[in-house]
């Protein structure tokens, strides 16, 4: 048997942030932002919806799509670098809201990364059958630890949440390889300094560019399958010139990267299961189709893995 994605599902707020609405903010303009990070919009979820609500939204959508209630959940993850509280997670807060009774819960923090840690502990468990259906959450409230006075990050940014449960699929199926890492020599180039983050962009893009380029070869090497078996490239919707690079690497060509970056902005430990949930959506993933998922984030943390979709 294999370990695979046998639900999914999304949550973004409905409030629209535009790069125009960011012209009045701050010193930025909409050709900026949309020539040099592919952004276009974002969502920012409102006062009253903090993380654990926007989690627990997407988590319903991924168990219904499952077929699954609370009640079958084993354990719950939680991936985000934006809780609601200190503590506790909000992996306990939705495992309160879904009734999931039986469910162990705890958060991961691996920033953009941080899903395809949820994916790759999630595998662990079932494999050994310890457990059988966990949920894996990527959510962020951003929003909330943007410093609106700081172009070099405020135009960056999105709020969103996206859930996947992971279950036992057919041989051959699910996740196939994976890779993870972390340069914390690198911690400050990316960090959340009190209330805010900060980050030296220019050494994150250039740390990005090798990463994600390294990563998805390597994963693919480990699965032994070729560059030209990939169907879709589902990289961190972080800019789009980085997705670009790592596309090149792959050599694949454009309509075989999903796209979400121009619509969301940067969403963090959300972006890679949101591009997912919205192709899988579109009907753009067939069944059988093999998918390299790859991301990176404050750590400097980088994970990617790549999954042959189905049940
Ligand atoms: O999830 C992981 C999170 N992080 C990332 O993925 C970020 C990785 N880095 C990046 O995506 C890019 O480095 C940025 C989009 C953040 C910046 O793009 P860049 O092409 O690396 O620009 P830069 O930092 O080299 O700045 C070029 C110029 C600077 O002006 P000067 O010094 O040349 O006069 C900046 O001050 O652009 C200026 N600038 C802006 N101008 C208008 C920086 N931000 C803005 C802005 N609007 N929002």
């Amino acid at each position: 048997m294999g370990v695979g994605i046998i639900g999914i599902g999304k949550y973004v707020p409905d409030k629209v942030l535009t790069n125009f609405d960011l012209e009045k903010l701050v010193d930025t303009s909409d050709e900026w932002i949309r020539t040099r990070t592919g952004i276009e919009e974002r969502r920012i979820a409102d006062d009253q919806t903090n993380t654990s609500d926007m989690a627990y939204e997407a988590a319903k959508q991924a168990l219904e799509d499952a077929g699954l209630t609370g009640q079958d959940l084993d354990l719950i993850l939680v991936a985000t670098v934006t809780p609601d509280y200190g503590f506790p997670s909000v992996a306990s807060l939705i495992q309160g809201k879904l009734q999931a009774t039986k469910a162990a819960a705890m958060d991961i923090s691996a920033a953009c990364a941080g899903f395809i840690y949820g994916m790759v502990t999630a595998k662990q468990f079932i494999e050994t059958n310890v457990y059988k259906n966990i949920l894996v959450v990527g959510v962020e409230k951003l929003s909330k630890i943007t410093n609106w006075e700081d172009r070099n990050t405020a135009v960056l940014f999105g709020d969103a949440a996206s859930a996947a449960v992971i279950g036992k699929v057919s041989e051959g199926k699910g996740i196939l390889s994976f890779e993870l890492g972390s340069d914390g020599t690198k911690a400050k180039e990316l960090f959340q300094d009190g209330p805010h983050i900060y980050m030296n962009g220019r050494e994150v893009f250039k740390f990005a560019v090798r990463q994600m380029g390294d990563s998805s070869v390597n994963v693919v090497e480990k699965a032994g399958l070729a560059k030209e078996d990939i169907d879709h490239l589902i990289p961190h919707q972080a800019n789009i010139r980085i997705m670009e690079a790592a596309r090149e690497r792959l050599e694949l060509p454009e309509e075989k990267m999903i796209k979400t970056v121009h619509k969301y902005g940067n969403t963090s430990s959300s972006s890679i299961p949101l591009a997912l949930c919205d192709a899988v959506e579109s009907g753009r993933i067939k069944d059988n189709d093999l998918l390299v998922l790859v991301g990176f984030g404050g750590g400097l943390t980088w994970g990617a893995l790549t999954l042959r979709w189905g049940k």
